[in-house]
């Protein structure tokens, strides 16, 4: 029996301690994200995942907008300084991945599919998932770790705003990346009985 994909599925963990010494070039890992999310697969093959990469710059300006946005939504000083100590974990990374899912893409699945109109949303999200964890997993081969962050719909406006995001995108997740400088804990999982059943 193979293992090589659980072990890189094992491998995969939240990374929050990350770095900036990644040793692979910018465009190595814009050509891991694009392949990664071409070969996720979605409803109907619909491809509705949209991504944008931030690096250097770009990726420093997403945090400021987070956390200009987050100083008004937090109650006391006190607390926004735990907050913005954890945006300077994120801001420690080497890039930022935005997804997004394209909804001009879901409502024309929906018109022209009326009988699952409900399910194409839920299906775009199970996208974005499916597109985020190939990602992930991705980056992971590479010894770069990421975490999953949604500072939407918070930061949606200046997001669109700052890098003239069309507006039929909308912004599902946040993963920022980098090197790996401190492992997480052991991870726990819930019992396997009552979890999964097999029959023959
Ligand atoms: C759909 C989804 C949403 C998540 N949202 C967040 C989030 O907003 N912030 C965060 O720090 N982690 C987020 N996580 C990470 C989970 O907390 C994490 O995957 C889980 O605790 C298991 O840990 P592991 O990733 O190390 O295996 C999310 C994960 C998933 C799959």
């Amino acid at each position: 029996m193979e293992t090589k994909v659980i072990d890189l599925l094992k491998k995969r963990r939240s990374i929050y301690a990350i770095g900036k010494n990644v040793t692979l070039s910018d465009e190595e890992i814009v050509t891991l994200i694009k392949g990664a999310v071409k070969e996720s697969p979605t409803s109907f093959n619909s491809q509705t995942s949209r991504v944008v990469i931030l690096f250097g710059d770009a990726h420093n300006k997403l945090w400021d907008i987070t956390e200009k946005q987050l100083r008004n939504e937090v109650p006391t000083e006190e607390a926004f300084q735990s907050t913005k100590a954890k945006l300077d974990s994120f801001r420690a990374g080497y890039g930022t991945i935005l997804l997004f899912e394209d909804q001009d893409v879901v409502r024309g699945l929906q018109e022209q599919f009326s009988l699952y109109a409900d399910n194409f949303p839920v299906w775009s999200e199970q996208g974005s998932g499916i597109a985020s964890m190939n990602i992930w997993a991705a980056l992971t081969e590479n010894n770069i770790g990421a975490s999953l962050q949604h500072y939407n719909p918070l930061i949606d406006e200046d997001v669109q705003k700052e890098w003239d995001i069309p507006s039929n995108w909308l912004l599902r997740g946040q993963m920022p990346f980098g090197s790996i400088e401190d492992v997480p804990g052991e991870k726990s999982y819930i019992d396997d009985e009552g979890r999964f059943l097999v029959f023959k």
